[in-house]
């Protein structure tokens, strides 16, 4: 849909994660600076003494120009209706021959459009877009044309070339292939290798012999009492564990990991600034998605085997009291701002929404979950929309909700700002409205919860430079959160109530796919920024909900019969997290900056070596949910 949006790129992180260990070996690597911000030019002192950051490429400015100074403005290629910012002023030369040189520093993450003014009437003298290479060293001439002083020429120059900045995703990225390739041959070598074990044995003749007798009626342990066994063994039973949901979870668990403690730095690793979608973008909605999943299978189990539904509702009570508080503590921790103040505590975040969500959605089963005949006993085609239609209490509730948050984001009046505001504010929308970042869902949590409470760094201030606090998981984006969950019902009741028809699962989950994309690509008009609704997860608004949701089914369509049906893949390494999340979520947050998540960078602009260190720290969380599963600890809350 949004511009943003690259499978590939999704694709890359599942690799990169799984190419980690090996990867490790690439580079020793320093401290994450404090993001160095490469979005925004910086204005340098005219000795061309400049400290290159990450994401920068050093441009000259010659002004050839004897008698104009120039003033020189800089946005980005990505920056949506953004109000041009000045990079540079530069001087007159004098006299005709002579050279007026500033030197700055540009961004290198997007295109960069450059217009070059005259200083004295703001007239535009001449307007390029070029897109810098890291590191690269160019010159920006301006000079008369020839034999024609009225006309005016820019001329870019190459001095040096850049970096290419991507080549360590590619080396990851074909690591993490090889590894799996070579992982695969391996097993299949060794499944060759019993194979021929059993065939060599076979050939033997006595026990060829052997066979034969056993086939003329002798007992033995493979008679058809055995068969039987094991065929019952291997019937899903309504309890059993559900692989592939465990697998997503993991695999979304994983590369929210790896973007937390940092995605190498790369702007794709990152949140979109404001619209659109990166893959760092991808995953909580997919984690609170497979959580609503997972909260249909477990409550309906639980409530088959006969638990009391008071007793459940003290437990998901509990559960989500337990998650909003954990939440809250890990969101305010006192090492990097010294003791907690009361005045400054952050109360919005992940586990907090989580936990919200997770009540809601819950409480939704507990009420109007029906106990239902024996799924064996379904029959096909009459009730072939019942797992919809059975709860449609539940639609109601969640389509008011959704109602709510529709009503209060584009009729809400927010003081000083247009109603129905859906942008970052800032220099965004030509900087009209600096301070109506988000609109109605950020003055809704500026009002109710207090501007110090909220996160104070939002990915808006990166390209938008943003100045009002605002936070990706405020109270507005919570419907939209519940939202998700309860489309991942839907996929949970489908798993149940369809589980002995893979025809039937997996056509629902491709209609879901389909209808949820259609949804998406209206609101969106297939647009980044253009659409009624855009992608945008600080919002967490419908459009952006309805496209993950579609991804996660069209996951789950692929995961499913691979994972849980036909058994071609365990689902290693994400089932390991993916059945220890809350621990990996809580542990990657509060270790993050101990050894061996992090260590000191040799330099600390380097793409490679945050990469290197960030896809270590991921490898270790995969290994230590992977050890937790051996010794069979999970921690449950
Ligand atoms: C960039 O290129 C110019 C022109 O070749 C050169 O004078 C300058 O020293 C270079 N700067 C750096 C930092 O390499
Ligand atoms: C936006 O907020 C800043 C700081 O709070 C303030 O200085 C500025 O005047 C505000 N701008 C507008 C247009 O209200």
């Amino acid at each position: 849909m949004g511009g943003a949006w690259a499978p590939g790129r999704a694709l890359a992180a599942l690799l990169l994660t799984a190419s980690a260990l090996s990867a490790a070996l690439l580079v020793p690597g320093a401290p994450p600076e404090p993001d160095a911000d490469a979005a925004q030019p910086r204005d340098v002192d005219k000795k061309n003494h400049i400290e290159l950051k990450m994401d920068q490429a050093l441009l000259l400015i010659q002004n050839e120009l004897p008698k104009t100074n120039l003033t020189v403005y800089w946005t980005s290629d990505r920056c949506y209706h953004c109000l041009p910012q000045v990079l540079a002023s530069v001087s007159r030369s004098g006299k005709p021959g002579k050279l007026s040189t500033t030197a700055v520093a540009v961004s290198t993450q997007h295109k960069s459009i450059l217009q070059l003014n005259d200083t004295l009437d703001d007239k535009e003298l001449c307007r390029l877009e070029y897109e810098f290479g890291e590191f690269g060293n160019y010159t920006l001439l301006v000079t008369h044309v020839h034999n024609d002083a009225s006309e005016i020429a820019c001329d870019l120059l190459v001095n040096k070339n850049p970096i290419d900045s991507n080549l360590p995703v590619s080396i990851a990225f074909l690591i993490g292939l090889m590894l799996i390739i070579v992982i695969s041959l391996l097993k299949f070598l060794l499944s060759l290798d019993d194979f021929n074990n059993w065939i060599s044995k076979a050939m033997h003749s006595r026990e060829t012999d052997r066979l034969i007798n056993s086939e003329l009626g002798a007992p033995s342990r493979t008679g058809p009492l055995g068969g039987h066994d094991a065929q019952t063994e291997t019937w899903p039973s309504p309890a059993a564990r559900l692989r592939c949901v465990d697998t997503f979870r993991g695999f979304a668990l994983i590369i929210m990991v790896f973007v937390n403690y940092g995605g190498g730095k790369y702007w794709y690793f990152k949140h979109a600034s404001w619209n659109g979608l990166t893959v760092a973008d991808l995953v909580f909605p997919w984690f609170v998605f497979i959580m609503g999943t997972s909260i249909f299978l477990s409550t309906t189990s639980a409530i088959r085997r006969g638990c009391s539904r008071l007793k459940l509702f003290g437990k998901v009570a509990w559960r989500s009291f337990l998650l909003i508080y954990i939440g809250i503590v890990i969101v305010n921790p006192n090492y990097c701002f010294g003791p907690l103040s009361w005045d400054k505590l952050r109360i919005p975040g992940v586990l907090q929404r989580l936990g919200v969500t997770y009540f809601v959605v819950a409480v939704l089963e507990l009420l109007f979950a029906k106990n239902l005949p024996d799924t064996c006993a379904l029959d096909g085609r009459i009730l072939s929309l019942r797992y919809l239609m059975s709860d449609w209490p539940q639609w109601l509730i969640v389509l008011m909700l959704e109602n709510m948050w529709l009503g209060l984001t584009l009729l809400l009046p927010v003081p000083g700002c247009p109603t129905g505001y859906l942008g970052p504010g800032g220099i965004g929308d030509w900087g009209k409205f600096p301070n109506c970042t988000g609109g109605a869902a950020g003055y809704i949590d500026r009002v109710l919860l207090g501007e110090d409470h909220l996160y104070q760094h939002p990915s808006s201030a990166v390209l938008y430079r943003t100045e009002v606090p605002f936070d990706p998981e405020g109270i507005l984006g919570t419907i939209n959160s519940i939202m998700t969950a309860y489309l991942g019902v839907q996929a949970g009741k489908i798993l149940f109530y369809y589980k002995d028809s893979t025809k039937d699962i997996l056509l629902r989950f491709g209609a879901w796919w389909f209808a949820l994309g259609l949804v998406s690509v209206i609101l969106t008009k297939a647009t980044e920024n253009e659409g009624f609704i855009p992608i945008n997860k600080n919002l967490w608004s419908i459009s952006y909900v309805t496209t993950m949701s579609s991804f996660a089914f069209f996951i789950l369509f692929i995961l499913y019969p691979v994972v849980d049906l036909k058994g071609l893949w365990t689902g290693a390494p994400f089932i390991y997290p993916g059945m220890n999340s809350i621990l990996v979520y809580v542990g990657h947050e509060v270790f993050e900056s101990y050894f061996p998540f992090q260590w000191k960078l040799e330099d600390s602009q380097s793409h490679r070596e945050h990469l290197t260190q960030n896809i270590v720290a991921t490898a270790v969380w995969v290994l230590i949910a992977y050890v937790l599963y051996k010794k069979k600890v999970f921690w449950k809350i």
